[in-house]
């Protein structure tokens, strides 16, 4: 099933091209404009019940993040704001929470969320790629199927991210990572990348060697043409080429002439072979030792040539990337790497300082970025009438009563609220108002209405 579309804006940024957010990016991305992103890569925290932080010493030293989760950690608005946007999701984060527990619901809760956010951002040829683990992986392609529609999953990419690992006593050495890929539909965009030969193969398919390399060899004729064959070199046969390229094959010594027996074959050298399309268990990227070149230190860094390979296969150049759990901001770097414009968001001001300490070691340049902490405001909306203006359309809908203490008030004595505040990235859109009461309002200030409840309960 593919949740319905709702309109979508023209496409336009309101950001400029090397952005870094510090901040959370619930608020962030609630104030991007809508259908502006080509491709999100994103790399949650996977609710591994454990705490992050970068050794001292290392270039990321002071970078540290928590991966446990309680309900106090999640806004129960926003489990209310699931039930109104996407009850399908509302009901799988429920079934979760009842199969797993209240540290997986809430962590779905905060996924949920912001997948929702993610998928107004995307355009309609757009793809995303959820990072996970087989902790909550599965749970994950839940949520990912009721937010994107299960029609819309591409695939499950398997990466190999530990060598060994010596968590096996009692069960299989748990070695990998999940990434699950989505589009926003049939017009996603695509580009074919390829991986290396393994050893195995080079060994057996590339036995031969000259002086310009390694080459393996195809064949010269075309025996399922129809039609006459030629002689050439006293050899009748049906071939591939006319005769002049033959000749001129040959005299470049792209010909594999054999010592036994007659057939000569087309030299395919190493070096001008692609490799082999991707596949979705991924082997070929290594996860970075410790003493390799790009490592930081960063907790949970992730290679750079992982973040090349799916920006290359999904992205043109131009093509706007995302990343909104960014760390050390390895997507953005690949980003700039292919000539993508990127934006990453993320928690820690350590990501703004580690993108250009990474742009000088790994591209050699220095560039601009725009490091921000605000929280944007859309411009896809059009000009919206002053909120106040809706204060008669609210008190029909709401009968006159405060949407915090259930009151009925006079008119003039309900106040129009933002649910989500706009310091959270709400807008002042009609779906984003309600009337209060003067004390219901003075109570919420800045928070939210989760807040505002609780403290009228007590
Ligand atoms: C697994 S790390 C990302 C690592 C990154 N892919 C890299 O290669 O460096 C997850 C990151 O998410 C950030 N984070 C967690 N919750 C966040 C939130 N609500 N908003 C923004 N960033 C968040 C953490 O600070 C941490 O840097």
């Amino acid at each position: 099933m593919t949740p319905t579309l709702r309109p979508r804006s023209d496409g336009i940024t309101n950001w400029r091209n090397r952005t870094i957010w510090t901040g959370d990016n619930l608020a962030v991305m609630r104030g991007m404009n809508s259908n502006s992103v080509d491709l999100i890569y994103l790399d949650p925290p996977f609710n591994s019940n454990r705490n992050y932080s970068a050794p001292i010493g290392s270039e990321a030293a002071g970078a540290a993040f928590k991966d446990t989760w309680t309900l106090d950690d999640v806004d129960l608005a926003e489990h209310g704001e699931i039930a109104d946007r996407n009850p399908a999701l509302y009901k799988v984060i429920d079934a979760a929470g009842d199969a797993h527990g209240k540290g997986m619901k809430s962590y779905l809760i905060m996924m949920g969320t912001r997948l929702l956010e993610m998928r107004r951002l995307l355009k309609d040829s757009g793809s995303i790629y959820l990072h996970c683990d087989p902790t909550a992986g599965h749970y994950l392609k839940l949520v990912m199927d009721a937010v994107f529609g299960s029609g819309n999953f591409v695939n499950e990419i398997v990466w190999r991210r530990f060598g060994s690992h010596n968590d096996a006593t009692r069960r299989y050495g748990r070695v990998h990572d999940i990434l699950l890929f989505y589009s926003m539909g049939d017009r996603f965009t695509w580009n074919r990348v390829f991986e290396p030969y393994d050893e195995e193969y080079l060994k057996k398919s590339y036995r031969n060697k000259d002086s310009r390399g390694r080459y393996t060899t195809s064949p010269l004729q075309a025996r399922t043409l129809s039609g006459g064959g030629y002689e050439w070199k006293g050899i009748v046969d049906i071939w591939k080429f006319p005769m002049e390229r033959l000749e001129a094959l040959d005299a470049e010594g792209l010909i594999h002439w054999p010592e036994k027996g007659s057939i000569p074959r087309r030299k395919v050298y190493l070096d001008e072979a692609k490799g082999v399309p991707a596949r979705d268990v991924i082997l070929d990227i290594k996860p970075l030792s410790t003493g390799a070149k790009e490592r930081l230190g960063y907790p949970t860094q992730k290679p750079l040539a992982l973040l090349k390979r799916i920006i290359a296969a999904s992205s043109q150049p131009d093509d706007v990337v995302l990343d909104p759990f960014c760390g050390c901001a390895t997507a953005c770097i690949a980003a700039e790497q292919l000539d993508r414009q990127w934006v990453g968001i993320d928690l820690s001001p350590l990501a703004a300082a580690l993108v250009l300490r990474r742009a000088e070691n790994e591209i050699g340049s220095l560039f601009a970025i725009d490091h921000r902490t605000d929280i944007p405001r859309r411009s896809d909306l059009g000009k919206l009438p002053n909120y106040r203006t809706h204060k008669h359309t609210l008190y029909g809908l709401q009968e006159g009563v405060c949407a915090g203490c259930q009151v009925h008030f006079p008119f003039r004595n309900l106040t129009v609220d933002h649910k989500t505040p706009r310091s959270r990235g709400g807008g002042d859109h009609f779906e984003n108002l309600q009337l209060l009461c003067g004390a219901c309002n003075s109570a919420k200030g800045d928070g939210t209405m989760a807040e505002l409840l609780a403290r009228l309960n007590h």
